[in-house]
């Protein structure tokens, strides 16, 4: 809700970080409701999803990343990059949104908030049917299962698709966008989450606390590697002749995050007859209304593991850093 103070600004509650650090760096302030400019949409955020990118964002690594985000402190003081809301407000030039729509996108910076700033480009038309919590759950993760999925693999209906680290944000999401796509799907989890995995919808689930996938599935057209917990010698031996490999993760270096080994595994995928990429996911209106249909449709429901007051945002935050949440946790400013 926005407030005013004695000058008649209206303020907001926001999640603010003056530094980069542990999620103790996040304090809970009141800041100015921010005004649209052209080609961007005011949101009240009705919900805002956590992802590991907000960690990254709060911590500042790996340190290359703050090329971007601000070398010496964050340039974005109000982390969070998926969010549903309302559309309270339009600058000028917008022309696929009005007062009123519900929305729902990956913003980059600024969802952990009660209201936030949008390009236009950066959100799509949220379901009616969908709560405002899973809608915030789709945007970041769902591109990144969509895009891997589709685009780097090009899943087609009858593929074999092992996904590892089938319990989060992203392996959810993958699951049942590898499903609707038509593949048969193997998911790879913890035992805590083997039964969730299997309603998402997964042919067969591996438990890796039992076994190793990389010693007991072959075959494959597709790894979706949404874990890193491998490296290229024993993930490979899982896929088919032809078949590729996605990286979403891998080991991450201080400096260069995942980037370092995607190159090493690139390097030693030349000429084995088994194909690597790896992902770094995009904001794309055309994706986010793809998601928004499926999402429309039933083909994903998202899992909401737990709602946090946005007060609570540092405790969410360092949940998800300890990298086993059931699928989501959201924001509920
Ligand atoms: N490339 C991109 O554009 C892009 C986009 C989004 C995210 N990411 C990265 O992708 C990763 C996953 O993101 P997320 O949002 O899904 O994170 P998340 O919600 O924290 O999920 C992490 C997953 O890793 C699993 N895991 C942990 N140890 C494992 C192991 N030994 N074997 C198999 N699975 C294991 C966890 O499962 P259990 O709880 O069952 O152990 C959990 O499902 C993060 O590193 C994130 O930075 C990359």
């Amino acid at each position: 809700m926005a407030t005013t103070n004695t000058t008649d600004t209206a303020l907001m509650s926001a999640i603010v970080q003056d530094r980069y650090g542990s999620p103790d760096v996040l304090e809970l302030r009141q800041l100015p409701v921010p005004t649209p400019g052209a080609g961007q949409v005011l949101v009240q955020v009705r919900a805002a999803s956590l992802n590991m990118f907000d960690w990254h964002v709060t911590s500042g690594t790996p340190r290359m990343a703050r090329v971007i985000a601000g070398v010496r402190r964050p340039k974005h003081p109000v982390p969070g990059a998926d969010l549903a809301g309302i559309v309270t407000a339009v600058g000028a030039a917008v022309t696929r949104f009005r007062v009123g729509d519900e929305v729902m996108g990956d913003i980059g910076w600024g969802s952990f908030a009660a209201y936030a700033i949008a390009e236009e480009r950066q959100l799509a038309h949220k379901p009616g049917n969908v709560s405002f919590e899973q809608a915030a759950c789709v945007p970041l993760a769902g591109l990144t299962a969509l895009q891997g999925l589709r685009d780097h693999a090009g899943v087609q209906p009858g593929q074999r698709v092992v996904i590892n680290g089938a319990s989060g944000g992203v392996g959810t999401l993958a699951v049942m966008i590898a499903k609707a796509l038509g593949a048969e799907v193997t998911a790879v989890c913890s035992t805590a989450k083997v039964e969730m995995v299997r309603t998402l919808g997964a042919d067969r689930v591996i438990d890796y606390t039992l076994d190793d996938y990389t010693e007991i599935v072959r075959d494959q057209h597709v790894l979706f590697d949404n874990a890193g917990t491998r490296g290229w010698r024993q993930t490979s031996r899982v896929l088919a002749a032809g078949g590729i490999a996605v990286m979403i993760t891998g080991p991450k270096h201080g400096w260069f995050g995942p980037m370092r080994e995607a190159i090493i595994r690139k390097v030693a995928a030349i000429g084995g007859g088994k194909r690597f990429t790896n992902v770094t996911a995009s904001v794309k209106p055309d994706d986010l209304e793809t998601l928004a249909g499926m999402l429309a449709s039933g083909a994903i429901t998202p899992v909401v593991e737990r709602t946090y007051p946005l007060a609570d945002t540092a405790a969410a935050l360092r949940y998800l850093g300890e990298g086993h949440a059931h699928a989501k946790l959201v924001i509920v400013p």
